[in-house]
């Protein structure tokens, strides 16, 4: 006996309309639909600002990009087009006037916004190597004006654009709170980078703006190489880590469709690890003492 649709609308009776049904219902179900967003911080497929960018994506948030130099633009613009964005700008953040113009072309488009993914973070490569007390005036203040201060400059701007509320998302990681091998000066600059989020985040608050981080483990990406030990580093997290396993991008980007979408909206000035557990240990696992 088959059961009568309780509406009295005909059932699906092949597989075509039950696929267009499906497709209804996914569209109406994605978190992000209608949802506007800047990502910064693509430099290739691997980067972690590209996995969140695809999961948002999936989500069905419209996204624009900025880039670094001509040279990760010709890398980055590809990329942007495959989940359809057209909306694909330079900018340096130690650059003003490149920021200004950035926007002034979301103001222009978009006319508003609803989140932003800073996902840049600069050490000289020497201050990776050589440990922490030489580290020199000039590229202490490179490393934490590209790594803290961007998010404070990159924040103002963006609410302006988020008279609704929005949500801003930078990518931290533990070397933060812990001593971690070689992280050395970039460890200071993301313990200022949480500690901007948590200013940011009350400061933003009565205006519907949400401030967070995402600390993920070690990712095999561009930055994460310069590490010293990187391949060393991401074995002995993955082998130690509770889930004994390191975090995917698309792990990361699940987290980014949280914070950024409606589920996320009671938090604020958060660091949510997506590290396997890493940053629960005291010590490795027995099996590895
Ligand atoms: N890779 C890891 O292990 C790891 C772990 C935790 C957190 N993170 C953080 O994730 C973020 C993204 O890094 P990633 O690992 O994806 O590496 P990545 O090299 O792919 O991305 C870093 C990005 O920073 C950009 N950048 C650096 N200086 C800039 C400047 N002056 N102006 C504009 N952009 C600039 C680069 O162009 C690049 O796109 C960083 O904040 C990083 O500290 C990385």
């Amino acid at each position: 006996m088959t059961a009568e649709p309780e509406s009295g609308a005909p059932a699906a009776s092949n597989s075509d309309s039950a696929a267009e049904t499906n497709a209804g219902l996914a569209g109406d179900l994605r978190l992000l639909s209608g949802r506007r967003g800047l990502i910064l911080g693509v430099a290739n497929e691997r980067s972690i600002a590209w996995g969140i960018a695809r999961r948002l994506s999936d989500q069905g948030a419209e996204l624009s990009f900025t880039y670094q130099g001509e040279a990760l633009g010709n890398r980055v613009r590809p990329l942007a087009g495959r989940i359809g964005s057209n909306l694909v700008m330079p900018a340096d953040v130690l650059d003003d006037a490149a920021l200004d113009s950035v926007f002034e072309r979301l103001g222009s488009a978009w006319g508003t916004l609803d989140f932003v993914v800073h996902a840049i973070a600069y050490a000289e490569r020497e201050d990776l190597a050589d440990g922490i007390v030489n580290t020199s005036r000039s590229n202490f203040r490179t490393c934490l004006e590209v790594s803290c201060f961007s998010l404070i400059d990159i924040t103002r701007r963006a609410s302006a654009l988020m008279p609704s509320g929005g949500s801003i998302i930078t990518l931290t990681f533990q070397g933060s709170r812990s001593v971690m091998p070689n992280y050395n000066v970039m460890g200071v600059a993301k313990a200022a980078l949480e500690g901007a989020v948590r200013y940011l985040a009350n400061e933003l608050g009565p205006r519907g703006i949400r401030v967070n981080a995402i600390s993920p483990g070690p990712m095999r990406t561009l930055s994460g190489a310069a590490i010293g030990g990187a391949r060393r580093i991401f074995r002995t997290a993955e082998s130690n880590a509770p889930l004994r396993s390191n975090a995917s991008l698309a792990d990361i980007g699940g987290a980014a469709v949280f914070l950024v979408s409606d589920l996320g909206a009671g938090t604020t000035g958060e660091i949510v690890h997506v590290d396997g557990g890493y940053h629960v240990l005291g010590m490795p696992q027995p099996e590895n003492l």
